[in-house]
């Protein structure tokens, strides 16, 4: 059977990479249609080498007879339009954090709890974590499974495509700025993002943490187990695309460093490259357009009982996004809508 499948935020940066992996993987469409606001309405949009989109207003658009939406418009936009494409008969998959702590939508990476897929039939909305979760949780699953995680400390280092094309702009005049001396505009970023880093992903919350930080908390204990505890400091860093992160982890049982390179190397969605000598590790620049986490600098953390401290990256608009919801429309349709 081939799908219609609907791209909701087809303009952006996490819509264009949908379009994309659609076309690489092959995915089984019998007809694509491109969406976004009426800003970008009637622009053109590539899918895969040979076909050209014209981009349709979403406002306008009747989703009855369209199987599949993936969609990324922003989290106010999915709230209005994902309800509607539901009740047409399409299952949503939504990249943005509206539907994701619903107790009636599943929050799925398929590495870790493709199970939960199932759960789909109750709004007909799926959820697609946080990109700085969806990394963090690929790289958690196999060490919970063999030792068992009491608590996570995470510092992140993500890129500035996390926030959309906009702050990318962004990032880019601002560094042009500075080197041609003229003066730096902030629109997207509260402070300045060219050589700096800002500890402020989201907005600030009652407890003090982002609301970036609470997200790779609950989101993490919704995908994985309600009773790892996880503590997150989220800082956006002046790079383009690929969030990096500092794990450290505390087991309830016996892990070590050499143990944890063994399972993580056999481990779905997982790369190893962990050399300890000059450059025997990876950055974001070197994981932009790979589909794998990459996971290096693991070692052991002598100062708490089964510690584990490692380094772990991954392309935001892929496995952070993009390429985490085709994989789980992939999951959908081999074994929901036959
Ligand atoms: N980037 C990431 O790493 C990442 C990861 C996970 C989740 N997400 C989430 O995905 C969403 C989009 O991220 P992005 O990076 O792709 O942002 P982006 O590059 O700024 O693109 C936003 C897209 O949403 C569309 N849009 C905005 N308002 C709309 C409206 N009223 N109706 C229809 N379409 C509308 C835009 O269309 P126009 O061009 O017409 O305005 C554009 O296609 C956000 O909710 C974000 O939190 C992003």
């Amino acid at each position: 059977m081939a799908y219609k499948v609907a791209v909701v935020g087809a303009s952006g940066n996490v819509g264009r990479e949908m379009l994309k992996i659609l076309a690489d993987r092959k995915f089984p469409v019998s007809e694509v249609v491109a969406l976004a606001s009426n800003r970008t309405a009637g622009q053109k949009v590539s899918f895969g080498e040979n076909v050209v989109l014209t981009i349709q207003d979403l406002a306008l658009y009747d989703f009855t007879g369209t199987h599949i939406v993936l969609s990324s418009p922003g989290a106010a936009v999915s709230a209005e339009f994902a309800p509607r494409a539901a009740a047409a008969g399409a299952v949503v998959i939504d990249n943005t954090s509206h539907f994701r702590m619903d107790p009636d939508v599943p929050l799925v990476v398929p590495e870790v709890n493709p199970e939960a897929i199932a759960g789909y039939t109750k709004k007909r909305i799926i959820a697609n974590p946080n990109c700085s979760t969806i990394q963090l949780v690929v790289a958690l699953k196999p060490l919970h499974e063999a030792a068992t995680i009491k608590r996570v400390v995470v510092s992140t280092y993500q890129s500035v495509s996390g926030a959309g094309k906009d702050a990318m702009d962004e990032l880019f005049r601002q560094t042009r700025a500075i080197l041609v001396n003229d003066p730096i505009v902030k629109e997207q970023f509260t402070k300045q993002i060219a050589f700096n880093v800002i500890p402020h992903i989201d907005a600030f919350m009652d407890s003090g943490e982002t609301k970036e930080e609470w997200k790779m908390s609950v989101e993490t204990r919704k995908i994985l187990d309600p009773k790892i505890k996880l503590t997150a400091t989220c800082v956006r860093v002046p790079v383009f695309i690929g969030h990096a992160e500092a794990v450290n982890v505390e087991f309830e049982r016996d892990m070590d460093a050499e143990q944890a390179r063994q399972i993580l190397k056999s481990a779905p969605g997982i790369s190893v490259l962990d050399q300890r000598r000059d450059e025997g590790y990876m950055t974001p620049l070197e994981i932009s357009g790979e589909d794998s986490v990459y996971i290096s600098r693991i070692r052991d953390d002598p100062t708490v009982e089964n510690g584990l401290s490692f380094w772990c990256v991954g392309d935001n608009l892929r496995k952070g996004a993009a390429l985490n919801a085709v994989q789980i429309a992939e999951r959908l349709v081999k074994d929901y809508l036959k």
